[in-house]
């Protein structure tokens, strides 16, 4: 099991790795100034607030306050954890990274059942590409015309007829029946354990960082059922995955649009055929979660449709989506908005002509004629609008007015800037009278709805501005850094989050501000660091020395005046008579700090 990664190479990951580079295969930077400027990758908004700054390789969002350095942005892109940001930027540049020894740990239950997996799938696609047995599949996988690089890149592989291929292979590398029915790789007889999947095919499915989680294994005869899967396990959730995601995302994240298809060959069949910007779900509904999962890559999102099931996978991620979203509605529009769900992500349908399902249509037309297809898909809330009304007679005027409150119901739940299309889509659809048609609903939907306030925005007070812009130049400046008093501790600052960058700053001396000390601070600070650190400079940069005098001045002039406030409570709460020698001396500090504050003028 691994130990902790060495320093030294948590230090080249980060120099080797360009913070510019790596935000850029998530969202378009453009460069302005000595800054470069974009979208946020973590919250959905439509002019840019973050920035990135290539000197100091440092982020930060404006609009949401997340920011960081380079593994920061990456555990928080990928979802991933300290070390594993390192592996994965280590990953990218093909660096190999060496662990400590001696500080090695039990692998976890989740680590042992990806071991179990990567081993399986590498044992499937053995057998599929290296024994006779797999000769069975490689024929199929040549009546589909799937070749072996698609084959490699997806790691296909085959399961052999056996009953306890794999349970064997697998009990020679240490695992126990225990662990392997824990990964769903084995199933309990009463004759006892057995292969899950044989005679199969094997799909595996991995994780967004390429980790086999789970598997899909299809019939090579008529046999039932077509497709076998892993079951629920500690590191796989269908309704959270999405097949193929981890090969296509960067190819998604360059074309700015994500095809979901329903089947694993239909992934394959496009990938080869060259569109690669392509993922499945596992035989499940689309889910928000599968949105939460996209959104980071993309914000437009196709979903293809085989023309069968349609009709009934539209209404399910419909209602999936809706589902999301109730009452009360208010709330959940805001939070919609929020978390960037269907309100800023443009999620379109395109259902394939009669009888084909991608695989089939790439196969007869080709890549061109598929991407033409796509480009004609329509909104997703047009599309199940549509179907909605679709379902009422609207020739009997009763039935018109059932399939207008349907329609009502359901754009009710979305975006309010929307509803004057969406009724008068209604309107045509129904031949209504568009006017009738928006009072009615009006009248039984819309509400007020709060505009948040930007914290942001907020006026600072005069104390908070003041620490903000010495953390600031503390941190931006190491000469100034220099400079600062002695005197000057954590208790000048009212903010604990600001006392606390301070003792940071404080205690790295001179020399440049290592981004390096944010790996060490807590989320919410490192994140407040980097806010400080880019914030825009309210100086020139000639006069600085005297804007940093004039801060600190107002930093002190203000801990003076907290402390003589309290002196005086003090003195109020505490009559002369009672302890003499003890109000003297409150009364002399008082009289100091009033001599130390005059004198700062
Ligand atoms: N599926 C499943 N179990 C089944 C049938 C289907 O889990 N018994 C899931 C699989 O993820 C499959 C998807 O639903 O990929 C779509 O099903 P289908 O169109 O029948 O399969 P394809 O992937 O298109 O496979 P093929 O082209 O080989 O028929
Ligand atoms: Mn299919």
């Amino acid at each position: 099991m691994k130990g902790k990664i060495k320093e030294e190479d948590i230090n080249s990951v980060r120099e080797r790795n360009n913070l510019i580079d790596v935000v850029s295969e998530y969202v378009a930077l453009k460069k302005r100034g000595k800054l470069f400027w974009g979208l946020c990758p973590f919250h959905q908004e439509k002019t840019p607030s973050f920035k990135v700054d290539p000197v100091a390789q440092l982020f930060h969002c404006f609009g949401c306050g997340e920011g960081g350095n380079i593994f920061t942005f990456v555990m928080k892109a990928e979802h991933l954890d300290f070390p594993q940001a390192v592996e994965s930027l280590a990953n990218r540049i093909g660096y190999k990274l060496e662990y400590e020894a001696g500080s090695a740990q039990e692998p976890s239950k989740k680590d042992r059942i990806y071991e179990a997996n990567r081993l399986s799938a590498l044992f499937y696609q053995h057998v599929l590409l290296k024994t006779s047995e797999g000769e069975r599949g490689r024929s199929y996988l040549k009546e589909r015309s799937l070749n072996t690089d698609i084959v490699r890149v997806y790691g296909i592989g085959l399961a052999p007829q056996a009953w306890n291929s794999l349970r064997n292979y697998l009990a020679k590398s240490g695992f126990t029946d225990e662990e392997l029915f824990n990964a769903g790789l084995i199933v309990k007889g009463v004759k006892g354990n057995y292969d899950r999947f044989r005679g199969r095919l094997i799909f595996p499915i991995t994780d967004i960082r390429g980790r086999v989680i789970a598997f899909g294994g299809r019939v090579l005869d008529g046999g039932q059922p077509k497709y076998l899967n892993s079951p629920k396990t500690p590191v796989y959730r269908k309704s959270s995955t999405l097949y193929g995601l981890h090969m296509a995302k960067s190819e998604i994240v360059k074309r700015g649009c994500v095809l979901v298809v329903e089947g694993y060959t239909d992934v394959l069949a496009l990938s080869q055929a060259g569109v690669k910007n392509v993922v499945a779900t596992l035989g499940t509904a689309f889910t928000i979660e599968h949105v939460e999962l996209l959104k980071r890559f993309s914000d437009r999102i196709v979903l293809v449709f085989d023309a069968d099931t349609a009709g009934a996978r539209a209404a399910e991620s419909a209602s999936a989506y809706l589902s999301e979203f109730r009452l009360p509605k208010m709330e959940a529009l805001r939070d919609l908005e929020r978390r960037s769900g269907a309100a800023g992500i443009d999620v379109r349908v395109v259902v394939l002509p009669q009888d084909l399902d991608p695989a089939d249509y790439v196969g007869l037309r080709g890549a061109d004629d598929f991407r033409k297809l796509v480009d004609s898909a329509e909104p997703f809330f047009d599309f199940f609008l549509t179907r909605e009304l679709d379902k009422y007679n609207i020739s009997e005027t009763q039935q018109k007015e059932q399939a207008a409150l349907a329609g009502f119901k359901f754009i009710s739940t979305l975006d309010p800037l929307t509803h004057e299309d969406y009724l008068y889509k209604i309107a045509q659809k129904l031949k209504l009278d568009e006017k009738a048609l928006a009072v009615k609903f009006n009248a039984m939907f819309k509400k007020s709805i709060p505009i948040q306030n930007e914290a942001r925005k907020a006026s600072l007070n005069p104390q908070d501005k003041v620490e903000r812009s010495l953390l600031h130049l503390l941190m931006k400046y190491s000469d100034i850094r220099k400079k600062i008093p002695a005197e000057i501790e954590g208790d000048y600052f009212v903010s604990p989050a600001h006392a606390q960058l301070f003792a940071v700053l404080k205690g790295m001396g001179a020399g440049k501000f290592d981004t390096k000390v944010l790996d060490d601070l807590d989320k919410s600070l490192g994140a407040r660091a980097t806010e400080l650190f880019l914030a825009e400079p309210e100086y020139e940069e000639e006069e600085i020395s005297k804007y940093f005098e004039d801060i600190l001045k107002s930093l002190k002039d203000f801990y003076y005046k907290r402390q003589i406030n309290k002196l005086r409570q003090e003195l109020e709460s505490q009559p002369a008579q009672k302890d003499k020698t003890r109000y003297d001396a409150l009364f002399k500090e008082l009289i100091a700090l009033e001599a130390k504050r005059r004198d700062l003028r």
